[in-house]
């Protein structure tokens, strides 16, 4: 017999990748993480997961780099569905479908966009009905972007990154988005690669700037620009020349500004105008700086369930 909830029907949730405009990076804390003061941005470029009620807990994925993500135990979706089931006080097992678009162990966060997307969907599946303050706080348990991708927008991250509040962001951002050709970059190396080089220095705690807040009031894409900036690109950079040479290919095709997203390797370019964006993402093809870009607008929505697809 089929029990209610395996006739229940799959929810599917769409999460954003995100792009740190500003990531300030403080001294490595006492549980191993760094204090962070940062400004993310959702934008336009998604994974989607799709929860279904099944005998058994799984995950499979599809799309870009599936090949790179586990689907065992170590999956962050599924990591972000038993923690739910658990804090919830038990619940029959799902299977998990991601489909992926946001390159992974690239610094667009997608491993924490399939695990925003995972909590809504379950929530939905469960019908928990735990709050959004409730969802943030099991999101941070999974890891410190996972709070901001349930949100989306812009927004000011603090503590590990795990404290998201929205800021006042205007207008609308084109960006071009470089993925590696090569391998991604682990975020922990990275970090540790900060530690080393900042071996002896008194790295202060980290703070907003008034600069980044006042840009977004503005609007204006020019005004961001040359206050975008990122503690741990020196770092990125060191572990993946090609990083740089991709910056400054951008650069040199009129790019208002260039820098690695997040821990890299993905590098962020910010255009003047949609019409500036393909024109920047055809000059980083046809010249064979990049094999691969992907354009999108910022900001966009946090994770949200689609509508049921229609049989
Ligand atoms: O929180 P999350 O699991 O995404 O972090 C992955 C790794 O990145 C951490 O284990 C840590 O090495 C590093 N990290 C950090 N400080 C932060 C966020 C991440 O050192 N604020």
């Amino acid at each position: 017999m089929t029990s209610v909830l395996e006739s229940a029907t799959p929810v599917t949730v769409r999460a954003p990748a995100k792009v740190n405009l500003e990531l300030f990076v403080g001294p490595r804390r006492e549980d191993g993480y760094h204090g962070l003061s940062t400004v993310y941005q959702a934008v336009g470029i998604h994974d989607e997961v799709t929860a279904a009620p099944a005998g058994e807990w799984g995950c499979s994925v599809s799309g870009r780099d599936a090949d790179s993500v586990p689907t065992d135990e170590s999956n962050l979706a599924l990591v972000a569905a038993r923690t739910l089931a658990e804090r919830t006080g038990g619940q029959e097992p799902v299977h998990l479908s991601v489909h992926k678009d946001i390159p992974v162990a690239g610094g667009m966060a997608g491993g924490s966009a399939d695990a925003a997307a995972a909590l809504l969907a379950c929530d939905a599946v469960w019908g928990t009905g735990l709050g959004k303050d409730d969802l943030a706080e099991v999101a941070a348990q999974i890891g410190s972007d996972v709070p901001f991708a349930l949100r989306g927008g812009t927004a000011v991250g603090s503590g590990r990154g795990e404290l998201v509040a929205p800021v006042l962001a205007k207008g609308v951002y084109h960006w071009v988005f470089v993925p590696s050709a090569g391998e991604g970059l682990s975020t922990p190396a990275v970090y540790r690669a900060f530690d080393s080089r900042n071996e002896g220095v008194d790295v202060p705690d980290p703070q907003p700037s008034a600069a980044l807040m006042s840009a977004l009031r503005s609007g204006e894409a020019s005004e961001l620009a040359p206050v975008l900036d990122n503690d741990l690109q020196p770092d990125a950079i060191a572990l993946q020349p090609a990083i740089g040479e991709v910056i400054e290919a951008a650069m040199g095709f009129g790019a208002l500004a260039a820098f690695v997203s997040g821990s890299g390797p993905t590098v962020a370019v910010l255009a003047a105008t949609a019409e500036g964006a393909i024109d920047l993402a055809i000059s980083l093809t046809a010249s064979g700086v990049a094999a691969d870009v992907m354009r999108a607008t910022g900001p966009v929505h946090g994770a949200h369930v689609l509508p049921a697809a229609r049989l």
